[in-house]
């Protein structure tokens, strides 16, 4: 989309003020007008402003993108202050509560929810794709006994480029159709293989007549029984909880998505650095580290501590804070929730009560008020997984489960949005001017520094 000039921009905003931003630039005195479109200006515009002809021009510094937009989406909407989250206009609530994760996958993915026969093909499709190679099997063989079933994950999710050298072609609608439908559908396999190999169990195999959550607990937990027989209510958790974690914006992951991706990458390689992103610690880890927190915290009365602790900067209060949500995260009010029905089949989790005296002390806290932390979607959601009888290690992996159709629907955004090209931010350079190279060993004195140098020998 060309750029309004700034005229353009002057006559469409509708309250007859220009729609545009004077710069001065008080080392020369020079003024420039800038177009503002959508609330924002465009870095490239800053370029003009210079001191001298042969500079390269201003640029803006924004470490962690704390305040800038890489792309234009239609995807996911957040109002972090006031604990808003839709897909594609739904609100999360109503999706949570009417939707299933595979009608919600097709609205995040397609932008509009399915017929029914739309929905039965969507369906047919990912649930034909869940088998993988055979090949897939012997290589999560070769991994470690105690290998993470998160890096089994990233692992063998890029793998699957290997399998797919279709997948190149990301320019064809139609070969990226049927990539989107191979990963929506082989990820619960690969996770419930991952999961399978860590406890020394035979892979099972998917059963395309059951749901995609049923399918997926069917393929963790099933044993010797003929049939395994999945819990309803735990059924629908797992759903609700896929639905929750669907798409979130431009978060770690998602840019991890959009960037490697734009390199024109197939998308399970893309994928595994999404998954990459999301293993860590302060994104889709989170949930596991709140797990730990709470069994170190250990019981309710060692709360005023633990938080007194954090206060202190010893650590942080893992399941709290987010970059976006300055208010209770919308996700975190509907498992909280969800925890009460999962309870009653699974038994109460005893961690329960300690992470709800920790969410007391914190809520009415003056370091968590003044700097607007609140319970985020990790911060329950890992006493259900546990409660369901996943293991710790595992709740990252169904976390990615959940945004794979959101990392997809963000990938195929990106390669269809025409302002996009490779990403590659630039930097300001702070290090040597040029210096000449020194022979290990030997000591000169560089005409470009200002002291004698001596190049290190060990
Ligand atoms: N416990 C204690 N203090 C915190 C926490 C926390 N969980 N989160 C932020 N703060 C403090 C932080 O120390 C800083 O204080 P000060 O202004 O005195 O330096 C202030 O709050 C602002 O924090 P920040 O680190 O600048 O915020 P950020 O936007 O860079 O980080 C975050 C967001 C989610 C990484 C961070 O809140 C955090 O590390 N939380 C714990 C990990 C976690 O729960 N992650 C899951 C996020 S939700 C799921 C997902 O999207 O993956």
């Amino acid at each position: 989309m060309a750029n309004p000039t700034p005229s353009q921009a002057a006559e469409k905003h509708s309250s007859g003020t220009k729609s545009t931003l004077t710069i001065t630039d008080n080392r020369t005195g020079k003024s420039y007008e800038l177009p503002i479109e959508n609330d924002t200006i465009r870095a490239m515009d800053l370029r003009q402003i210079k001191v001298k002809d042969d500079d390269f021009g201003m640029m803006t510094y924004d470490p962690a993108f704390m305040n800038t937009a890489s792309c234009k989406s239609k995807i996911t909407f957040i109002d972090g202050d006031k604990g808003i989250l839709r897909y594609r206009g739904y609100p999360i609530e109503q999706l949570a509560e009417k939707s299933n994760y595979l009608e919600t996958a097709y609205l995040i993915i397609h932008g509009e929810l399915p017929t029914k026969s739309q929905y039965e093909e969507w369906e047919k499709r990912i649930m034909t794709h869940t088998l993988v190679h055979e090949n897939i099997k012997t290589f999560v063989d070769g991994f470690h006994y105690d290998a993470h079933p998160m890096g089994m994950l990233v692992s063998t999710v890029g793998a699957l480029s290997t399998f797919y050298t279709d997948a190149k072609n990301i320019k064809d609608a139609e070969s990226r159709k049927l990539q989107i439908y191979r990963l929506v559908g082989k990820m619960p396999t690969l996770a419930a293989f991952a999961y399978r190999h860590s406890v020394g169990r035979p892979y099972v195999y998917p059963d395309n007549e059951l749901s995609y959550p049923g399918n997926f607990l069917n393929m963790l937990f099933k044993m010797t029984e003929i049939k395994y027989k999945v819990n309803p209510v735990l059924e629908r958790a797992l759903d609700v909880l896929f639905i929750l974690h669907a798409d979130h914006e431009q978060n770690c992951s998602a840019n991890a998505m959009r960037s490697v991706g734009s390199s024109q990458v197939d998308p399970y390689s893309a994928t595994a650095a999404a998954a990459a992103a999301l293993y860590g610690p302060l994104h889709g880890g989170a949930n596991a580290e709140v797990l730990y927190m709470l069994d170190q915290i250990g019981s309710k009365s060692n709360v005023p501590a633990f938080v007194k602790a954090v206060k202190e900067g010893k650590g942080k209060l893992m399941g709290f804070g987010h970059r976006v949500y300055k208010n209770y995260d919308p996700r975190a009010k509907i498992i909280k929730k969800l925890a009460d029905e999962v309870f009653e089949v699974t038994g109460r989790n005893p961690k329960l009560d300690i992470a709800l005296e920790l969410e007391r002390i914190a809520l009415e806290d003056e370091y968590f008020i003044k700097r607007k932390l609140y319970p985020n979607v990790d911060f329950y959601s890992g006493l259900i997984y546990q409660a369901m009888a996943f293991p710790v290690d595992m709740f990252p992996v169904l976390f990615a489960i959940g945004r794979t159709c959101g990392w997809v629907a963000q990938w195929e955004e990106l390669l269809l949005d025409q302002e996009q090209k490779i990403a590659r931010p630039r930097q300001v350079y702070l290090g040597y001017g040029e210096r000449d190279y020194v022979m290990m060993g030997k000591s000169i004195g560089s005409l470009n520094c200002n002291r004698r140098t001596t190049r290190r020998t060990t």
